[in-house]
């Protein structure tokens, strides 16, 4: 056997691949749009990440080896969902094998054959379509450094437009990125007074009927009753920013709203939990909750779920849900447990969506691409995990007394809810 020849067959077919990968290295030229769609709609001078601006070639060859640490460990893009199959049309998270040829990218970034400027994706919830209603607020806020603050806003609709569908919400101003989040709730509390009833100083309010809704777009609204008004629950957060003045806010902030007339699909909400008394958290210990509900109870908590029901709908569709936890909260899960046509089988089960990086400080509904259909002797099972321990970097900053923590809604106590998003055509509505 001649060594020497294998060992020549050997180093040049060796070499000859090393070339090989070396033509297909990912640039920046390759990524731009996975990081347009996934990073830029918060990494931008003005977005919510704007402390972190991503916009150009040079923004992630000074950082590279940063980056790369929070795209490997899933921390970045924030929502990272798995599920049994079902598909999301959320922007901010990777697909498929987008993750590794963005680690490859930042490996070692080169530019390629482009320019060095990312294009912001101009949001195209941008456009009201319908009427437009827009109301005023936030002027004076006052927020001390690395402090945030839990404030409540009433807005009167106006009759005009009553019977017709909020499709779109919007939030604008300078002061946006101030705005941790915000959770919109339709209710039948009818003044700033009785608004002012219900302050509470840890979640901004407590409303007698919580009924959280979302912008949903073009032609999927929620019906507007005569007996509502809404109320916008702030959460500011400057806890990320640098600076160490006190900030007061100079301008407003301008709520918009799209209202149209008519709808091809109208949208209703319902939310659960598990009750606060089921949630403690020893010091020092990771702990779950769980709770399963049935659809028909789902139903039950909302008010056109309730007229649906009466109108002996089977099925139902669901369309989006967020899970809602506070600063202990590590992961998330919502199941589907589809009923058999015996009620004496055991049912079967679906993951629709797992949060493994639950990070309180970024929170989406995730909206499926295909509404799931529900059959309403079907169930719907959460859980939420929390750390308590020193692990949680949280814990060390907000429990120093290393107290228990309970369910409750300030912000300093946990819960576990999951809001959903149905939706139904709106032919079957006018039955
Ligand atoms: C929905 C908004 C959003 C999207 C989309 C997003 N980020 Fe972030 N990102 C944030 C916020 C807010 C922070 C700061 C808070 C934090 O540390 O979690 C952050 C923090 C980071 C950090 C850490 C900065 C530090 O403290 O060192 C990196 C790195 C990062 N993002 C990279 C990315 C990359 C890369 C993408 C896209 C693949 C992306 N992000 C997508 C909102 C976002």
């Amino acid at each position: 056997m001649n060594y020497k020849v294998i060992i020549l067959i050997f180093l040049t077919f060796s070499c000859a691949k090393v070339e090989l990968e070396h033509e297909h290295k990912i640039t920046f030229k390759d990524v731009k749009p996975i990081l347009e769609r996934s990073c830029l709609s918060c990494h931008n001078t003005t977005g919510k990440a704007s402390q972190l601006p991503l916009t150009r070639f040079e923004h992630y060859q000074a950082n590279a080896k940063n980056i790369y640490k929070w795209v490997k460990n899933k921390k970045m893009p924030p929502f990272d969902p798995e599920s049994d199959g079902f598909k999301f049309i959320n922007k901010e998270y990777l697909q498929g094998s987008e993750r590794e040829q963005l680690l490859e990218f930042l490996g070692s970034p080169k530019l390629g054959d482009t320019d060095e400027v990312l294009e912001v994706p101009k949001e195209n919830i941008d456009e009201i379509t319908g009427d437009k209603y827009s109301f005023n607020f936030g002027k004076g806020i006052t927020i001390p450094p690395r402090g945030f603050l839990y404030r409540c806003y009433f807005f009167k609709i106006p009759e005009r437009a009553k019977g017709k569908f909020l499709t779109q919400l919007q939030i604008k101003g300078e002061n946006k990125k101030y705005i941790h989040h915000n959770i919109y709730h339709v209710t039948s509390v009818d003044s700033k007074d009785e608004l002012n009833r219900y302050f509470h100083p840890g979640a901004g309010c407590i409303l007698p009927d919580q009924n959280p809704i979302i912008g949903t777009g073009n032609n999927t609204g929620f019906f507007i009753q005569d007996d509502v008004n809404l109320v916008v629950q702030v959460h500011f957060d400057r806890t990320m920013d640098e600076s160490t003045k006190t900030i007061i806010f100079d301008k407003d902030f301008e709520l918009v709203l799209g209202v149209q007339e008519e709808v091809e699909t109208i949208a209703y909400n319902s939310v659960i939990h598990v009750p606060h008394p089921e949630v403690v958290i020893p010091y020092g210990k990771t702990t779950t909750t769980t709770v399963t509900n049935s659809v028909k109870d789902i139903l039950e908590k909302s008010k056109i779920g309730r007229i649906l029901q009466a109108k002996n709908n089977s099925k139902v569709r669901l369309k989006a849900f967020l899970f809602h936890m506070h600063l202990y909260g590590k992961a998330a899960e919502l199941v589907w447990e589809i009923s058999a046509e015996d009620p004496k089988e055991k049912r079967t089960h679906k993951q629709l969506l797992r949060e493994n990086n639950f990070d309180s400080r970024h929170q989406y509904f995730g909206i499926l691409e295909t509404p799931v259909n529900l059959d309403v002797n079907d169930f719907l099972r959460i859980s939420c995990d929390y750390d308590n321990s020193a692990e949680n970097p949280r814990t060390i900053f907000f429990n120093p007394e290393k107290k228990t923590i309970t369910g409750g809604f300030s912000s300093s106590s946990e819960m576990c809810s999951t809001y959903l998003v149905f939706e139904l055509p709106y032919s079957e509505f006018k039955k």
